[in-house]
């Protein structure tokens, strides 16, 4: 039974990241990490789903689900293994599997920057380094050239403000700093890395739509927490934001919600049931935080969702929180507001960072000795939900 429609080109997805499903990626900044005795890593990422060389598996999946678009990121340490040397083995690998998604109708949307950093770049300051924007457009015009005509989409850098609050901040992903100054710094220079970035994508391969993905919140005042609020989501949102003019799209995404009284972030709500990942189940927040967006920009710049999704073992919760997720969806279009498509985090289990592979947000189950894909019924029904166009039953 087919329910609510969606616009005739809204575009469907799903999406990875090199570092989560590739394996073996012992170049980058986040490896180290996961072997740094007292990071609070729960495991290394190993051989994650094998996806460096089992892609053509993730292909197949995506084409017979019924998918428009698969965005995945490319992997800068193997790229660019040691600054100004790059790997056309690696270039080609990620070029043939954008051939093969376009061959089976499924359009690449591919991320430049997903949190890995090469550990020749971390070692040389990463993201508090100056010279780092211009080393970053430098990879990026060599990827978007190798790719150009491959692409149904590029995003520059994935959650820039995870980046920097949780590795400058929060001292939870590399390089485990708590440092206020450092932190603000790091924006400063991923904005500036984002822009630059814009310019030699388009450069290199022109008429690709270019944007950057940011990790939003449904932040929420309780008991006078509005100024604090603000304060804390200037850093984590307003100033990346500020960064998009002229963009052709930014990517929002949303998982929970956020709330924030006069001292700072409260605890989960009472009754409101809590996830593997410690915040609230709340699909809610992706109609709130398309809202707050589209506000934002001042309806200057179209909206994809380049990730919604939860982490559960519970397949029929996670069908539960995508239908509430989509009505939301639903709403922002009925009010005007330009929302490009709806992108799934994500198609298989994958290493979910520090909590390793606790966490389930796979739509496809990926065995983690034989790396078989098996489809849960969530993957079919928003396999069916995309073919439809329509929030099917
Ligand atoms: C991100 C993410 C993904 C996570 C997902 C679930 O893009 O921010 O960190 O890499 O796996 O958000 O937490």
């Amino acid at each position: 039974m087919a329910g609510p429609r969606f616009p005739d080109d809204f575009r469907w997805g799903t999406a990875t990241a090199a570092h989560q499903i590739e394996g073996g990626n012992v170049n980058n900044d986040w490896w180290r990490w996961e072997h740094t005795p007292g990071s609070g890593c729960k495991e290394s990422s190993g051989d994650a789903c094998d996806s460096w060389h089992r892609w053509p598996d993730d292909v197949a999946l995506l084409a017979d689900l019924g998918f428009t678009d698969y965005r995945f990121s490319l992997e800068w340490s193997r790229i660019e293994p040691a600054p100004g040397e790059r790997s056309m083995v690696a270039l080609d690998r990620y070029a043939r599997q954008c051939e093969a998604l376009l061959a089976a109708g499924v359009e690449p949307v591919v991320t430049f920057h997903h949190f890995t950093t090469p550990l020749w770049l971390a070692d040389r300051g990463g993201w508090e380094d100056d010279d780092t924007p211009a080393r970053f457009a430098e990879y990026c015009s060599v990827a978007a050239g190798r790719l150009a005509g491959l692409m149904g989409r590029a995003c520059t850098i994935n959650e820039p403000s995870m980046v920097s609050s949780i590795g400058y901040l929060m001292g939870a992903f590399p390089p485990g700093k708590r440092d206020p100054e450092a932190r603000r710094h790091v924006n400063e220079v991923m904005v500036r890395a984002h822009r630059e970035a814009v310019t030699a994508i388009r450069a290199a391969a022109p008429g690709v739509p270019v944007g950057i993905t940011l990790a939003m919140s449904d932040y929420q005042a309780v008991d006078g927490g509005e100024g604090r609020l603000e304060r804390i989501r200037r850093g984590m949102e307003d100033v990346f934001f500020d960064a998009t003019t002229g963009d052709d799209f930014v990517g929002v995404q949303t998982y929970s919600r956020t709330r924030v009284g006069p001292e700072g972030t409260l605890p989960n709500e009472a009754g409101v049931p809590e996830l593997i990942m410690g915040y609230e189940y709340y699909p809610q927040a992706l109609e709130a935080t398309i809202r707050r967006a589209w506000d934002y920009t001042r309806g200057q710049i179209p909206i994809l969702v380049t990730e919604n999704g939860i982490g559960t073992d519970d397949d029929v919760q996670r069908i539960a929180y995508v239908r509430s997720a989509l009505e939301g969806v639903l709403a922002c279009l009925a009010d005007g507001i330009d929302v490009r498509g709806y992108t799934y985090w994500s198609l298989l289990d994958n290493f979910e960072w520090a909590y390793g592979y606790g966490p389930r947000f796979g739509i496809v189950d990926c065995d983690r000795a034989t790396f078989e894909r098996t489809p849960k019924e969530s993957a079919r029904w928003l396999g069916r939900v995309a073919r439809a166009n329509a929030l099917v039953d």
